[in-house]
């Protein structure tokens, strides 16, 4: 069988799935207070999400990251995870692996640990309760910390992911730094992406991250590493703490000409690019037929149309979304 590769030579080796749009927070940057929701009907069913990841599972993906929404508070979540567990025992995955808020990982990390999980990725934008309250607006933050402490229990790699928002945490990258590696925990910081409207003014939010990496450099001592996880972070070594910390940077490089990844939704849409609207309905294959091969014809073609890259742009003038779509719909 052949694998996928699009028109610009790139192997799609990586999918994202989200398995909800729901989420138990609502973080500024991400959401609106009174999101509207997709219908339960909408959704794939689990087994359904099964059968799709399978089928990329046959077409070449190694690396499978749920996501969402927050992905833990699907109720029987732990199904999928189970079931998608053994392409990871025969070989045929590299990585299964979650991105979540953290609020659910001290009930499921043994359960990920289990199903043959090695590494989490947890998104925290501060350590300071209050003001973590305030960006997530409905999160707990020992809630959070006691996930993530059950996580390195588990024996679990968790790595952090923190959105860099200006006049809010970056005054605080260095201590979050201090505190994660620590921790033993990598930490990768995020550039605000324009994706779905939020209350606020995405200019108002957006740090670029050169502006804190400089920041960064007069504190710390920060080596390039060669280290790479298939995702889109580069790596640098900081001799004072011996940990890793990664930059994920959108807007100031664009990192597309090594994409090797496409995001299905919780719908069973298939994106091809986070930043770009095009997308192929895969639902409707997937419920056409018992056969895979109306899905597999479906992928193909898809991946035949994976765009170049994306076309991010923040600027003063500019205060409308990208993409209409928030990041909890196509998955982070
Ligand atoms: C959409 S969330 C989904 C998984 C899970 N709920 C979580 O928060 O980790 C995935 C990642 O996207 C990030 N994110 C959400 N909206 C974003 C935006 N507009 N720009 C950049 N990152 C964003 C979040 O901080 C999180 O690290
Ligand atoms: S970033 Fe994650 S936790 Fe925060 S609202 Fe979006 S989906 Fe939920």
């Amino acid at each position: 069988m052949t694998s996928l590769v699009d028109p610009f030579g790139r192997a799609i080796t990586y999918i994202r799935v989200s398995v909800t749009d729901r989420c138990d927070f609502r973080c500024a940057y991400c959401m609106s207070e009174d999101m509207t929701f997709l219908p339960k009907q909408d959704l794939l069913s689990l087994e359904e999400l099964d059968r799709l990841c399978s089928v990329f599972v046959r077409l070449g993906t190694r690396k499978i990251r749920v996501t969402g929404g927050e992905p833990l508070v699907r109720r029987g979540i732990m199904t999928l995870f189970r079931s998608l567990s053994r392409h990871v025992a025969a070989g045929g995955l590299d990585e299964l692996t979650v991105t979540t808020n953290g609020s659910q990982l001290a009930r499921f990390a043994h359960e990920l640990a289990d199903c043959g999980v090695k590494r989490v990725n947890v998104s925290l934008d501060t350590l300071d309760a209050a003001k973590f309250k305030q960006i997530t607006r409905w999160g707990d933050f020992t809630q959070v910390m006691q996930g993530i402490e059950a996580a390195t229990r588990a024996g679990l790699k968790v790595k952090i992911n923190a959105v860099a928002l200006k006049g809010f945490n970056d005054a605080e990258a260095p201590e979050m730094i201090a505190w994660a590696h620590g921790r033993g925990h990598d930490l990768t910081f995020i550039e605000v992406m324009p994706l779905g409207e939020v209350e606020k003014n995405r200019f108002d939010q957006y740090l670029p991250l050169s502006e804190l990496r400089a920041a960064l450099s007069r504190r710390f001592t920060l080596k390039p590493s060669s280290y790479a996880t298939g995702g889109p972070a580069r790596y640098f070594d900081v001799a004072e703490t011996g940990g890793r910390l990664g930059f994920i940077t959108p807007l100031t490089h664009n990192f597309c000409e090594s994409c090797n990844r496409v995001r299905v939704t919780c719908t069973g849409t298939l994106y091809m690019c986070l930043g770009q609207d095009d997308a192929a309905d895969l639902r409707a294959a997937l419920r056409r037929s018992e056969s895979d091969l109306a899905l597999e014809q479906a992928i193909r073609a898809a991946i035949a149309r994976k765009p170049r890259g994306h076309d991010f742009l923040i600027e003063r003038a500019q205060v409308h979304a990208s993409t209409s779509r928030h990041m909890s719909v196509t998955g982070g």
